[in-house]
């Protein structure tokens, strides 16, 4: 098994952003107090830009714009229609579906400890969280609204006019609606789970299945080739054959962003904490359960010329199959969102 350098980049970004904590202080509200410490099992520092410091009034500001429909051209979806908090940030259906019933062409993916990542979207076409999530807005398949007219919407709402002045010291601006958005999108964080208990020194905390699941995960199953991390996943992205049919794929993937045909097919380790509650699975929503996710895995993916090295055949018993899914079962832990997370009263 091959150990990528996850740990230099946890390092490396400790270091980076050492000097940015996550409750720096913010001009137009009182700092969130030293109390926040991050869920069992997460990495202790999440990278924060120094231009948009996080605070519990920003994380409730994005929260209440995040669950907003008036972001939509039509004012039928928020942010939260397709990443649904009772789904682990996602939805159940295999493509996404925007405005006016319009078909997007790849799955939402569950926001998980997103502040953790390093880009964005399946193919990590973007770089940060502030720019990532005016996107969607845009997105004529998505929400369809030009920023002109978000920002003239909530302009026109006294509320939220207040509320941006109160915050960014100025009227209501695009940066800011994308500073704001990514500031609650960082709240949303899982973890202390069972396996995050295991980790930390109760042994009771994962049955014993699960810990055979967890032998698997990180032995024959060769799973921490690419999930590996406090984020069980690497940033990095894989072709695992998704996709791969009649001597094509479906979508490029990666390869639209780098133009490098090695990266045709590959798409972005997702993390696989709350996995259990975000079915279907894969940038195409083409594995319906966890169950069909493991038997991808145990056939060695599907082979095309640009399969990633870490996928072969596993040859898994079922036995092994089913402790593997006992082991997925047990990330799933305590999910939070806004205010909360940072230790704040909900607002
Ligand atoms: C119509 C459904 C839909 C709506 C509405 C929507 N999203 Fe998404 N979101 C998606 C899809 C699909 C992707 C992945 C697209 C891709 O990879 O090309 C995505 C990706 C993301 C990502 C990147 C996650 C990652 O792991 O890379 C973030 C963050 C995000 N959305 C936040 C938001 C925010 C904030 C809003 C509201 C302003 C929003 N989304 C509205 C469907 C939606
Ligand atoms: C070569 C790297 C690699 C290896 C090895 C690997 N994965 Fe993945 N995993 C990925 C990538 C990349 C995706 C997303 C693929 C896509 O959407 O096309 C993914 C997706 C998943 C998903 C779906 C998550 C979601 O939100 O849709 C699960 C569950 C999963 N992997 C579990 C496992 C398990 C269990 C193993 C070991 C048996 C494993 N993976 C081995 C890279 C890998």
């Amino acid at each position: 098994m091959r150990y990528r350098s996850v740990c230099v980049h946890a390092a490396a970004l400790a270091l980076l952003y050492a000097g940015v904590r996550l409750h720096a202080a913010d001009p137009a509200r009182p700092r969130t107090g030293d109390s926040w410490k991050p869920p069992l099992g997460l990495d202790a520092y999440m990278p924060v830009p120094e231009d948009n410091p996080l605070s519990a009034g920003k994380a409730a500001l994005g929260k209440r714009l995040f669950f907003d429909k008036a972001l939509s051209r039509d004012r039928s979806i928020s942010c939260a229609t397709c990443h649904d908090p009772a789904h682990a940030f996602t939805d159940d259906r295999a493509a996404a579906v925007g405005v006016f019933g319009r078909k997007g062409p790849r799955r939402v993916p569950k926001l998980v400890n997103r502040g953790y990542g390093r880009s964005f979207f399946w193919d990590g076409r973007i770089a940060t969280l502030e720019k990532q999530t005016l996107q969607p807005i845009q997105n004529e398949l998505e929400m369809d609204l030009t920023l002109d007219d978000a920002v003239r919407r909530l302009r026109d709402s006294a509320v939220y006019s207040a509320e941006f002045l109160k915050m960014f010291r100025r009227e209501v601006h695009a940066d800011d609606l994308g500073k704001a958005l990514a500031a609650y999108v960082r709240t949303i964080v899982s973890g202390d789970s069972p396996y995050d208990r295991y980790m930390n020194g109760n042994p009771g905390a994962l049955p014993p299945e699960a810990r055979l699941g967890l032998d698997i995960f990180r032995g024959k199953g060769n799973c921490g080739a690419c999930h590996i991390g406090p984020n069980l996943t690497d940033e990095s992205f894989h072709n695992t054959g998704v996709g791969w049919g009649d001597g094509e794929f479906t979508d490029p993937g990666r390869f639209e962003v780098s133009g490098d045909r090695a990266d045709l097919g590959a798409f972005k380790t997702p993390t696989l904490r709350e996995a259990a509650a975000a079915a279907p699975y894969m940038h195409d929503g083409s594995l319906a359960t966890l169950e069909d996710v493991i038997e991808h895995y145990d056939k060695g993916g599907e082979p095309n010329p640009h399969l990633d090295r870490d996928m072969e055949p596993l040859e898994l018993s079922e036995e092994e199959k089913q402790a593997l899914l006992a082991f997925l079962k047990s990330l799933s832990g305590k999910l939070t969102d806004g205010p909360a997370t940072l230790g704040a009263a909900p607002q």
